[in-house]
């Protein structure tokens, strides 16, 4: 197990506390509006049980460039529902502004900051010394006594809110943290092979580090690809011969590479569902010409399912298909109770996947369902995670 403090190791009472959570939340892109509110409320019981404090929340949202790259302004709104009381907001990261709303704050009272990748060093990585050095954490680190890390999902980032207040100030674990490290340092110790990764979504880049980090790490024997990294794969291996669009043709050489390095490891998809004439129709992949697929097909799901059912551990991250529409929800739902009723050890990584476990009824059935995606698997591939560091040092730190 881990060695970090959680807490109840900080006398928290009465002080100014940084809490560090991941409330990144998929958006709507034609309505702006938050889709899912899972992670605002895992976020709400540390906050919740920090009730004696004056709690200074921190998250980022979306990425610079993205649709869902906005205020959380919204996230407040959600965040004070859930704790039946009004959380204060501050359109500022650092400034004089964030810095006065800070120092006004009471006991009791929680105070959300803007989104922290408005402030640019929030997007880049740093060392440990020099993450304590940027004007995000000089700036507000003198007007707080205490951080708590809990943004699990955000594990994997070397950010300068998740490894940089850690060095200057007591910092301990968040309750989701603790919670998540437990479930999966239990798991991990008693997973077997073979190791199944079942990949789908839209985050085709964290896709490809984590198949690699997965593979090398012998983390993966098969590698099922559903989703637009499926697209990727299947250009890469010439299966498709029109280009892709250039958002997503541009990671066709990196996965070229993959393929000849592990081509053993990797299931890709041979049939697609398309739309035509408002049904879903099955085509071989090789015909699929420039229609838009939304799901894999029949074929893909049942190759798909048996390889889920003879595995040792299962990790699916990512829906197969466009489950939002009628007809298209076929491979998420038939992917997800091969994984909810194999005798696999399982792990299910949240947001669109949470919805549609609920919607089946099956979410109990999963060993651990995590809110966490590329951090996640990083960590299930054994990488070394920058949030775990941080909290490692300062419980070095505070024992000496
Ligand atoms: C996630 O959703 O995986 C985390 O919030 C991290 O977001 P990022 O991949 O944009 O750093």
């Amino acid at each position: 197990m881990v060695d970090f403090l959680s807490i109840d190791d900080l006398e928290l009472a009465g002080k100014k506390v940084f809490v560090r959570v991941d409330i990144n939340t998929p958006v709507d892109p034609s309505s702006g509006r938050l889709m899912d509110l899972g992670r605002i409320r895992e976020a709400s019981v540390t906050i919740r049980a920090l009730s004696k404090s004056a709690v200074v929340v921190g998250s980022h949202q979306g990425r610079v460039g993205r649709s869902d790259y906005i205020s959380l302004k919204q996230h407040r709104e959600a965040l004070s529902k859930m704790l039946g009381t009004e959380v204060k907001f501050v359109e500022d990261v650092f400034g004089e502004a964030a810095r006065n709303a800070i120092d006004r704050l009471n006991e009791g009272e929680v105070l959300m900051l803007e989104n922290l990748r408005f402030a640019a060093e929030e997007n880049y990585e740093y060392s440990f010394e020099d993450a304590a050095k940027t004007h995000l954490v000089s700036n507000l680190a003198p007007h707080l006594d205490a951080c708590v890390l809990d943004a699990f999902p955000t594990a994997h980032r070397a950010h300068p809110s998740i490894v940089g207040f850690a060095e200057v100030l007591p910092t301990c674990a968040g309750l989701l943290v603790a919670r998540e490290l437990k479930a999966l340092t239990r798991i991990i110790a008693t997973s077997k092979a073979p190791y199944t990764a079942v990949l789908g979504g839209a985050k085709v880049s964290d896709r490809l580090e984590a198949i690699n980090a997965l593979i090398s790490n012998g983390k993966a024997d098969n590698v099922l690809l559903t989703g637009l990294i499926a697209l990727v794969f299947l250009r890469a291996a010439k299966v498709l011969k029109a280009s892709l669009d250039p958002e997503l043709e541009r990671y066709v050489p990196k996965a070229a590479e993959l393929l000849s390095r592990y081509r053993e490891n990797f299931h890709l998809p041979e049939d697609l569902a398309i739309m035509k004439d408002g049904e879903r129709v099955e085509v071989d992949v090789r015909e699929l010409g420039d229609a838009k697929p939304l799901d894999i097909g029949i074929k893909t799901i049942d190759k798909f399912s048996r390889i889920i059912k003879s595995s040792g551990t299962v990790y699916m991250s990512g829906p197969p298909g466009a489950f939002e529409l009628k007809g298209f929800e076929k491979g998420t739902h038939e992917l997800l109770m091969a994984t909810a009723t194999s005798l696999a050890t399982t792990i299910v990584s949240g947001g669109h996947l949470t919805t549609s476990m609920e919607t089946l009824g099956v979410k109990e059935w999963i060993d651990h369902v995590s809110t966490a995606g590329g951090a996640l698997v990083m960590f299930l591939a054994g990488e070394r995670l920058p949030l775990i560091e941080a909290l490692k040092r300062a419980a070095a730190r505070h024992k000496r």
